[in-house]
C-alpha cells in the first residue's frame, strides 16, 4: 500500500494567507495542516508517501517537510505542472504508484482518523474504490454520493447545483489499479479539470466494487478563516499537551494546558490555555486567552487577544481592544500608538479584511 497527498493547487480561499506560500502550509495549533494528514497515513501504517506539488509552493513544501524520516516515512516529490484536476494529480503520480493500491489524501483536508479502519475495510472487502463521507448543510460545495443501505456508491457528483443527498465526499479515497484505467477514460469537466469523482463514477458503471463509509468523527476542510480558526480550536481542545520550553516570569500568569517553545520570554503575562506559543516569541504585558496558536518569532506587547491565530513573524504592538476570531499572516505588523490614536495608518495588501467592530 502507498499513499499520494495533494498539496499542489492554487489556495485561491485562503487569500490573502496563500498568495506567497502552500494553503496546505498554514498552521493549525502550529503545525502545517498537510503535517496531520501525513502523521495519520504513518499512524496507519503506510510509510511510502508521493507528495504532489506545484511549481509555485512545491519548494516551500519540499524544505519544510523534508524526506519523511521526522515521521518515520519515504517521501516522493512529484511535480505537477498545472492544477489540472484531482484525477490529473494521480496521472501524474502513475510512475511512483506502480500497480500498488494506495491511499489518496487531500492536503488541505483535517479529520479526525479513523484511517485504519478504512483500510482495513478496503482490504477485507477487496474493493476498487473506498471514499469517506460526511454529512455536511452545504453539499453543492462538495464532491456528492448517493449511496444504498449497504454502503455502495451508486452516484457521484461534482459540487452539484441540486446535490442527490447531503453526503459529501471527505478528501481521502482509496483505490486499487484500476483507478488509473478509469482516469484515462474520462475527460475534463466543464471546469477544465480531470475530476476523480468522474472516475470513480465510471468504475461504478464498469460495475467495480465502490464503496463508502461514513466519517464518525470530525471533518474540517481549511479552506477558509472560520475553518481555519474552527480547526485551531478542535485541535486544541484535542491534541495540545503542556510543554514550558520558553522563560516566563514570576509576574505571569499561565493557566490551564499551555504549550512555550524553546527561546520564548513571557513577561508581566496572562496566559489561559489551551493556547500554543511557538519558539524565539516575545509576549509582554499581554492576555492570551483560550484557542489562540502564536507561531515562532512573534512579539505580542500590550495585546490582549483570543481565539485567534498569529502566524510566523507577526507584531501586534499596543491594542488595548481584546483581538478575537482573528488570523494574522506572516510578518504582519499591527501598532496602535500608546497616546489615543489621532490617525489610522495602514499598508494592507490585497483581499485583507480590517474589522473595527
Ligand atoms: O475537501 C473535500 C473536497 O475536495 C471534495 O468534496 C471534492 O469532491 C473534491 O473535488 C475536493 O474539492 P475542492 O474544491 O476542495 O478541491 P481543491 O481544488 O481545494 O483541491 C484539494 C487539494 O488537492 C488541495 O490540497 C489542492 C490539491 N490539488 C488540487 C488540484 C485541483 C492538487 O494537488 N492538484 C490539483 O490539480
Amino acid at each position: 500500500m502507498k499513499a499520494i497527498i495533494l498539496s499542489g493547487g492554487k489556495g485561491t480561499r485562503l487569500r490573502p494567507l496563500t498568495y506567497t506560500g502552500a494553503k496546505q502550509l498554514v498552521p493549525v495549533a502550529n503545525k502545517p495542516i498537510l503535517w496531520y494528514g501525513i502523521e495519520a497515513i504513518v499512524a496507519a501504517g503506510v510509510t511510502d508517501i508521493g507528495i504532489i506539488i506545484s511549481p509555485e509552493t512545491g519548494e516551500e513544501v519540499k524544505t519544510k517537510t523534508g524526506n519523511g524520516d521526522r515521521f518515520g516515512a519515504k517521501i516522493t516529490y512529484i511535480l505537477q505542472d498545472k492544477p489540472a484536476g484531482l484525477a490529473h494529480a494521480v496521472k501524474v503520480a502513475q510512475p511512483f504508484l506502480g500497480d500498488s493500491p494506495f491511499v489518496m489524501y487531500l492536503g488541505d483536508n483535517l479529520v479526525q482518523s479513523e484511517l485504519d479502519l478504512f483500510l482495513e475495510s478496503f482490504r477485507a472487502k477487496n474493493l476498487d474504490a473506498l471514499t469517506l463521507l460526511c454529512p455536511v448543510a452545504n453539499p453543492s460545495a462538495f464532491g456528492v454520493a448517493k449511496v444504498d443501505e449497504e454502503g455502495r456508491v451508486l452516484q457521484l457528483v461534482e459540487k452539484p447545483k441540486d446535490p442527490p443527498s447531503n453526503l459529501a465526499l471527505v478528501g481521502i479515497y482509496l483505490f486499487s489499479n484500476v483507478i488509473h484505467h478509469a482516469i484515462s477514460c474520462i475527460q475534463p469537466s466543464p471546469r477544465g479539470e480531470l475530476e476523480i469523482t468522474d472516475a470513480i463514477q465510471y468504475l461504478i458503471d464498469q460495475q467495480k466494487k465502490v464503496e463508502a463509509y461514513q466519517l464518525k468523527g470530525w471533518w474540517l476542510d481549511t479552506g477558509k478563516k472560520d475553518d481555519l480558526l474552527e480547526a485551531n480550536r478542535i485541535i486544541l481542545d484535542t491534541c495540545l499537551n503542556s510543554a514550558m520550553l520558553g522563560e516566563v516570569d514570576e509576574k505571569s500568569q499561565v493557566i490551564g494546558r499551555v504549550q512555550i517553545g524553546p527561546r520564548s520570554k513571557v513577561v508581566n503575562c496572562t496566559i489561559r490555555g489551551p493556547v500554543t506559543i511557538g519558539s524565539d516569541c516575545y509576549l509582554e504585558n499581554c492576555f492570551v486567552g483560550p484557542y489562540s496558536s502564536v507561531a515562532d518569532q512573534v512579539t505580542l506587547i500590550d495585546a490582549d487577544l483570543e481565539h485567534s491565530v498569529i502566524l510566523q513573524g507577526a507584531k501586534v504592538v499596543g491594542i488595548q481592544q481584546r483581538i478575537v476570531d482573528s488570523v494574522i499572516g506572516q510578518r504582519a505588523h499591527l501598532k496602535v500608538a500608546p497616546q489615543r490614536p489621532k490617525a489610522l495608518r495602514f499598508l494592507i495588501g490585497d483581499d485583507c479584511q480590517i474589522e473595527l467592530a
